[in-house]
């Protein structure tokens, strides 16, 4: 692992290895995981006891992913990002994304680095084996990250905040977001809530991404739809697609099996991929 643009989230000092640690010069210490992942959510700067995504909407998002699915999103967001050397995946889950990213990318011997940050550890300990260049447990709020060092970010189905993605990207730098649109996922839905089932809000984000204050900090530079669908069989792709979504939890069990009996389910995925630029 290559932990040169982290830092640390209490002080933001600068960190050196220290055996299995990372310490930074005011002796703030974190250990680094036998996974080669680093933890730098300090507990006191925690909601909750386990934050973000639980084990099973991980392992069902790494079941789901691992099935290639989502493979035209991989390539769109890597097209956005080419020419990148240093790509920041802003609540990366799985790694799945920043991985594929880094290996469309790659020409010859060189490739991008890429570093995830996600909330979970759970999310963090596959992307640590992803094949991604770093993985470390944090917020999206407190980047622990270096100032002015990723040329790219992205940004998929996650939180974000555009001040810390300001103060860790380089002028010029472009950021990919990934939203649902309408249509996502709505052959699941319809086979769970019936025929009548709503659509997703249309998306409103084709607007600078602003700071706390207001003030531009990425322009919005381009906007695109990308659909495309995939054929789910069984009850355990379907499982893991139901399991990685928020319906898991919002919906009864009488639903749920009734989705589970399918033998197979047709379902159409559907994105906003928005690209913006740091002033
Ligand atoms: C819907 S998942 C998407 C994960 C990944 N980008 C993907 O598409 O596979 C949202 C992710 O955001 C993470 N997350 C939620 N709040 C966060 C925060 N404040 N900082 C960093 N990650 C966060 C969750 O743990 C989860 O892994
Ligand atoms: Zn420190």
């Amino acid at each position: 692992m290559d932990y040169s643009k982290l830092s640390c989230p209490i002080c933001q000092g600068e960190f050196t290895k220290d055996g299995n640690a990372l310490r930074c010069c005011n002796g703030h210490c974190f250990d680094i995981a036998s996974e080669g992942y680093v933890n730098l959510l300090p507990a006191n700067f925690k909601k909750t006891q386990l934050p973000g995504d639980n084990k099973v909407m991980v392992n069902a998002r790494r079941d789901f992913l691992g099935k290639g699915f989502f493979a035209p999103l991989a390539l769109s967001v890597a097209q956005r990002l080419m020419g990148a050397s240093a790509i920041l995946d802003a609540g990366c889950g799985t790694g799945w994304y920043g991985s594929q990213i880094k290996s469309i990318l790659s020409n010859g011997n060189t490739s991008p680095y890429v570093c995830g940050i996600d909330i979970s550890k759970f999310a963090v300990r596959l992307a640590a084996k992803s094949g991604v260049d770093c993985a470390a447990v944090g917020s999206v709020f407190n980047l622990p990250l270096k100032d002015c060092c990723f040329d790219a970010a992205l940004t998929v189905f996650a939180p974000l905040c555009a001040d810390e993605l300001f103060r860790v990207c380089k002028k010029g730098a472009t950021v990919v977001t990934v939203n649902p649109a309408e249509r996502h996922l709505i052959e699941l839905k319809q086979a769970m809530y019936g025929i009548a089932t709503y659509e997703n809000p249309p998306e409103n984000a084709q607007k600078p991404l602003v700071s706390s204050n207001g003030d531009v900090l990425f322009e919005h530079t381009h906007s695109e739809r990308l659909t495309f669908s995939g054929r789910l069989e069984g009850a355990s792709e379907l499982s893991a697609l139901l399991s990685m979504t928020p319906y898991l939890y919002k919906t009864g069990e009488e639903q749920k099996s009734h989705l589970l009996s399918l033998n197979e389910l047709s379902c159409t995925f559907d994105f906003y991929i928005d690209v913006y630029k740091k002033a």
